[in-house]
């Protein structure tokens, strides 16, 4: 069975059969994060979009492993000119890799890189991920809102785990994480995106209590935890 560890904020680290997978590297001035880019080499470097709480160390990790960056084109193309391995894809398309399957999905968010000069390099569209490994599907949905084709995702896929933003603000916050739920229906759900910084804090446990009564099986990860499924 895949595995996967939470790393903090939307980071997490996917372990299937064969290769490791690494989500969203936010370590790099994340009060939250216990690891350090250095610490991880992953196969893949999976990045939702180019916020600097989500494509975070990804530059660095990619480059000192040698993992493929799958990300939107846009997103993709700057890192290889970054000097990064890519895999470019785009929203709605979906690629056999050696590991598996891995379909974008549509986010309601930004994507954008500071540019450290007061500027922004704009990056596409932001996505979720769905992965499919040893026939179980991992959806992770990067940062959004709630959106109404979550139904439809649900419907094609059936979703193993689900990890969903609670935090509010910039993203779902928890009210609108359980309708997510619903809409979803999978077998088991991960919050996450809360509680990195003050403006983010939001309450697991409601999440759990509200995503249980749609029939899912919550489990609140601790930064380090890891989760079968
Ligand atoms: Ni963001
Ligand atoms: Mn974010």
């Amino acid at each position: 069975m895949p595995k996967v560890q939470f790393l903090s904020h939307s980071s997490f680290l996917v372990e299937t059969d064969s290769k490791t997978l690494l989500i969203d590297p936010f370590f790099t001035g994340n009060p939250k994060a216990q690891v350090k880019p250095g610490d991880i080499k992953p196969d893949y470097l999976l990045l939702t979009h180019g916020h600097g709480d989500h494509l975070g160390d990804g530059l660095k990790i990619a480059k000192d492993s040698g993992a493929t960056v799958i990300a939107p084109n846009e997103l993709a193309v700057y890192c290889a000119n970054q000097g990064c391995n890519v895999h470019p894809m785009h929203l709605g398309g979906a690629h056999d890799f050696d590991f598996g399957r891995v379909k974008l999905t549509i986010a309601h968010h930004g994507s954008a890189i500071e540019s450290g000069d007061g500027g922004w390099i704009y990056t596409g569209n932001p996505c979720g991920f769905l992965i499919t490994s040893e026939g179980k599907t991992l959806y992770h949905a990067g940062d959004t809102g709630l959106f109404m084709d979550m139904k439809l995702i649900g419907e094609l896929d059936a979703i193993d785990l689900a990890l969903l933003p609670i935090g509010d603000n910039f993203t779902m916050g928890v009210d609108d994480a359980i309708k997510a739920v619903e809409f979803l229906k999978p077998k088991q759900v991960v919050p996450m995106h809360y509680d990195t910084f003050d403006l983010i804090a939001a309450d697991p446990k409601k999440f759990a209590d509200g995503a249980g009564k749609q029939g899912a099986k919550v489990t609140i990860l601790g930064i380090g935890d890891t989760l079968e499924y």
